[in-house]
């Protein structure tokens, strides 16, 4: 009877290892969790019974051991070597041309490049094919032992080879050697869930591996997902191991051990460099942070006959791809007024190379990211360049503060104007509402201009910094008075020219309420708002003068656009705005209340996004008015179809994840017949 167990507990400790291993090696599980769970619960219950069973490769050894006092040291039974390092090609063959002096060998040696993954070199024991001992690489000689820490990570076979139905001889003692790091994915994944729950969030995957291996508590380690990728053999006794790195990840690949897939062979350096810079390019394709690939001979006799400088094998380069985080010293923080009156925080660095790039400032996100982080001036701050993005900061090196770093107060008044900043519910940026603002004065001409609003034509956004550089134009009233003589004096004005701008600016003094609405950029106020506004108060006078209680009532109007509209109304340069606005003759009176018409489509409401074929926005509109439906700007659980044209906005998302109708132009008229 207990012989009959205790084979039913030996075949299920490897039944739960070869599930482990398909889980976390191969990516490819074939039992579900539910079922997984199901025999991790069936051995639990006989170790329970029977604990004098329990070896060191059973699958409930991995957690739940006691946190250590402190890390013994552990002596590596062969050097742990580090890399030399080039910069680019000419650098790879600069390489070549060396080791070529040194054997003739070299000339036709094969290459394998494999990526220099960033994480923590780790160094795996096996003794008769079982797990004994992991430790750090430490100083190449003596490493740290980490093997509780180790036992956690789930990529780690307990006992090798993990599949029994492999043929690969396994030597009395194997020892290898391996990168451990947390995939890009689970790292943004354990980030997000500290944040959820309020907690301090991680810098890199590279810092949060390392950290996680070597802090005292193997629970701990237990819930980081980390992961690793073995490619060498530092040591093997009593049995035959291949010779060639290429044959190496093969062998190590049986064994059970979780190997690149990335990897290839080359008989050319050339061809070499040249997918290894393939990588460099697309390097976001990697599901890991790589700062490089490594090339390495395949032949590992000549590799190892090669020698080494210093540390530095001779046999292999790490063609490093440029940096892109680098730490910096914080110097100070500029406030910068966008395009839409938000202010942005940038960082001013100590000049700093990323990429081949000298740079000097970052984006800071957001004021809350500053607070969130505690990123003070003077700190040591983590960059980041990659790409085509702007450098943003990631954090501060908190480790390396001094005490001399200060914490930022952000702006109470807007730098370019001075006028008080205003912060909108469930928004995190802050504005600069002032729509006299020199900063904005210009994006406000633009908004005040453009088709949507009063549709001035002519008016490009070169004239309109002409206008604001010649000082003709401070706020979009001035446009009005522009006399035909102050326009001449502009460069590339003529005669022609000058009327036309004029012409068009007469004729938009006719342009009706709804656009005027628009026009003025009050914030949350689109095109579909302004109309409901234009209808409810008739004129600019009437709205300029309601209250957020009155506001509420219309349909579409909550609390924070309502604070928005008369918070815009009470500043005292929006009201000289308006007033100079109507000295000009631009005050458009409405019908109020005029009744929308009723079709198929009333009590309906739609949402345009995207680029329709054949209507733009304002026929889209009209059509859908015209037949009784009403449009909104922002999708919600009351939007009856969301109409969706190319190159969709967030709104198509929104709309699929409300399960909204989703429809095309074609379909629209459709419905309307
Ligand atoms: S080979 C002789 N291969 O890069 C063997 N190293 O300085 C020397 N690394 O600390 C190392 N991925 O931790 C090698 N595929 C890879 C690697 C790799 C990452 C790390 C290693 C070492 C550093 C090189």
């Amino acid at each position: 009877m207990a012989d009959k167990l205790l084979s039913r507990y030996e075949e299920l400790k490897a039944q739960i290892n070869e599930h482990n291993y398909r889980y976390h090696v191969l990516d490819a599980p074939i039992v579900s969790d539910l079922e997984y769970d199901r025999l991790l619960n069936e051995l639990k219950k006989i170790e329970a019974d029977h604990p004098e069973w329990i070896t060191p490769d059973s699958p409930t050894q991995r957690a739940g051991a006691k946190p250590s006092e402190k890390f013994e040291k552990v002596r590596h039974p062969a050097p742990i070597l580090s890399l030399a390092n080039a910069f680019g090609a000419d650098d790879t063959r600069a390489w070549f041309e060396r080791v070529k002096k040194l054997d003739d060998r070299v000339e036709r040696a094969s290459f394998v490049v494999e990526p220099k993954i960033d994480g923590l070199s780790v160094v795996l024991h096996y003794h008769d094919g079982q797990f004994v001992q992991g430790a750090t690489r430490g100083d190449g000689e003596v490493g740290e032992d980490i093997t509780t820490n180790l036992r956690t990570v789930r990529a780690i076979p307990l006992r090798i080879p993990v599949s029994k139905s492999a043929k690969t001889q396994v030597p009395k003692t194997l020892v290898v050697r391996g990168e451990a790091f947390i995939p890009n994915k689970d790292f943004e994944a354990l980030n997000k869930k500290l944040e959820e729950a309020g907690e301090k969030t991680y810098l890199n995957p590279r810092n949060t591996a390392a950290g996680s291996l070597r802090q005292l508590d193997p629970v701990l380690t237990a819930s980081r997902p980390i992961t690793l990728l073995v490619y060498q053999i530092v040591y093997s006794d009593g049995g035959k191991v291949p010779t060639s790195q290429w044959e190496i990840l093969e062998y190590l690949k049986s064994l059970g051990f979780p190997v690149t897939d990335v990897a290839k062979r080359f008989d050319d350096l050339n061809e070499a460099i040249a997918y290894t810079e393939t990588f460099d390019k697309g390097r976001d394709a990697l599901p890991y942070e790589a700062d490089g690939m490594v090339i390495k001979i395949d032949d590992l006799t000549l590799a190892a006959d090669l020698g080494f400088v210093g540390k530095d094998p001779r046999g292999a380069i790490a063609f490093k791809f440029p940096a892109r985080e680098v730490t910096t010293t914080l110097l100070g923080i500029d406030v910068e007024v966008g395009r839409t009156g938000v202010l942005t925080p940038k960082a001013a660095l100590e000049a700093v190379e990323i990429g081949g790039v000298v740079v000097r400032n970052a984006t800071l996100h957001n004021f809350d990211f500053i607070e969130e982080k505690d990123i003070r001036i003077g700190d040591r701050v983590l960059v980041k360049r990659a790409g085509e993005v702007i450098p943003y900061i990631i954090g501060p090196v908190v480790d390396a503060r001094s005490g001399k770093e200060k914490k930022y107060k952000p702006p109470t008044k807007c730098p370019a104007c001075g006028q008080p900043v205003e912060h909108f519910e469930g928004e995190v940026a802050w504005y600069c509402v002032n729509a006299a603002c020199p900063a904005q004065l210009v994006r406000n001409v633009e908004h005040f201009v453009s088709r949507g609003s009063m549709d001035i034509v002519g008016l490009g956004i070169k004239i309109v910094e002409q206008l604001i550089e010649a000082e003709l134009v401070n706020d979009v009233a001035d446009l009005f008075t522009l006399k035909k003589s102050q326009l001449l004096e502009l460069e590339g004005f003529a005669e022609k020219k000058a009327e036309n701008l004029l012409g068009s600016i007469e004729q938009a003094k006719g342009q009706s309420l709804n656009r005027l609405i628009t026009a003025l950029g009050i914030h949350g106020v689109g095109e579909v708002m302004a109309g409901d506004l234009a209808r409810t108060y008739g004129n600019v006078t009437a709205l300029s003068k309601t209250t957020a209680d009155e506001l509420q009532q219309i349909e579409g109007v909550g609390p924070n656009i309502a604070e928005s509209i008369v918070d815009w109304f009470a500043r005292p340069v929006n009201q000289k705005l308006l007033k100079k606005l109507k000295a000009a003759g631009v005050d458009p009176q409405m019908q109020k209340d005029e009744k929308k018409k009723d079709g198929v489509f009333t009590g309906l409401t739609f949402v345009v996004t995207g680029t329709l074929p054949n209507f733009s926005r304002d026929d889209a509109k009209a059509f859908i008015e015209g037949n009784g439906g009403k449009v909104t700007d922002s999708v919600s659980k009351k939007t009856s179809y969301l109409v969706l044209g190319e190159n969709p906005g967030s709104k198509f998302e929104k709309a699929q994840s409300l399960g909204i109708k989703i429809i095309d132009e074609a379909e629209l008229k459709q419905l309307a017949k």
